[in-house]
């Protein structure tokens, strides 16, 4: 597995550092709407060709699952990757994306790569190993609970929309008892922030399995937990996400889920 990682954190870096070329020049760049709110740029496209090339050259017969290009190749070995995780951020020049690839091996998630190139901050983990910051262990805080900590969230700001009542009263919900919450617009880096304690939990409604397969196992790797909102699958499949250190995780599975009710399981399943 360490060989794999070494070449994800190779393209990681690679696909960073291009994106950072281009941020200076924002005012050129070639924005296109994918679906409401859901942008793409030459950007992305370049970041996640960089990332194949990247993976091929080491792996030709690896499969890949990216977010611009879709699904190729093998299935024994699968990269699934999302160059630029955080356009919406990157297009106004909010500096707070990042380059995700996740390697699931036969079906299970074994490396997962974070990488933020404005920080330059390098979040790894391997199944069984463990979690790093910069090849330093991290650990979520075991003794953390929901009173006072601080809680990030994504907003159902795209097709997601139809959620919104629901989230809203979870919103409500959770800031009565939280000290603070954040949406810093990443997802990738809110799983990395939970695994190296700097928010304690979160949550968000329909994530795609490209913005969480790394940083869930970076989160799962540091002692965090991760599990689904929805019951029709896995989190992975639903990408209705709740997250957290263990306690925080369980009292927010506690505190959000009644508010589904019976409308949201019926857009869960549509
Ligand atoms: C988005 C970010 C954002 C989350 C969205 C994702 P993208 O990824 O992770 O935090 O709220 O749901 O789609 O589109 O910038 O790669
Ligand atoms: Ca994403
Ligand atoms: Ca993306």
């Amino acid at each position: 597995m360490q060989a794999l990682l070494n070449t994800a954190i190779q393209a990681a870096r690679r696909a960073g550092d291009s994106s950072m070329r281009y941020i200076k020049r924002l005012d050129e760049l070639d924005v296109r709407s994918k679906s409401r709110n859901e942008f793409v740029t030459q950007v992305d496209l370049a970041a996640e060709q960089i990332i194949i090339e990247s993976v091929h050259e080491r792996y030709p017969d690896h499969g890949i699952l990216g977010e611009e290009t879709g699904r190729q190749g093998g299935d024994e070995v699968i990269w699934i990757i999302d160059p630029l995780d955080g356009t919406t951020n990157y297009i106004h020049g909010f500096p707070v994306f990042a380059v995700s690839i996740g390697i699931q091996v036969k079906g299970r998630m074994e490396v997962g790569v974070v990488y933020d190139p404005n920080r330059q901050e390098l979040f790894t983990a391997i199944r069984g190993v463990g979690a790093q910051l910069e090849g330093r262990r991290i650990r979520v805080d075991v003794n953390r609970v929901l009173e006072g900590s601080l809680i990030g969230t994504g907003f159902p700001y795209r097709e997601n929309d139809r959620w919104m009542e629901q989230y809203l009263n979870q919103f409500r919900a959770v800031m009565h008892v939280a000290g603070d919450v954040r949406r810093p617009g990443s997802a990738a880096l809110d799983l990395c922030y939970l695994a190296s304690g700097r928010m304690d939990g979160f949550w968000e409604f329909g994530l795609q399995i490209w913005d969480i397969a790394a940083g869930s196992l970076i989160l799962c790797e540091a002692g965090g937990m991760i599990s689904s909102m929805t019951d029709d699958g896995d989190y992975l499949e639903t990408g209705n996400i709740i997250a957290g250190a263990p306690k925080v995780h369980a009292e927010l599975e506690k505190l959000l889920k009644p508010f589904l009710g019976p409308t949201m399981a019926d857009a869960a399943n549509e």
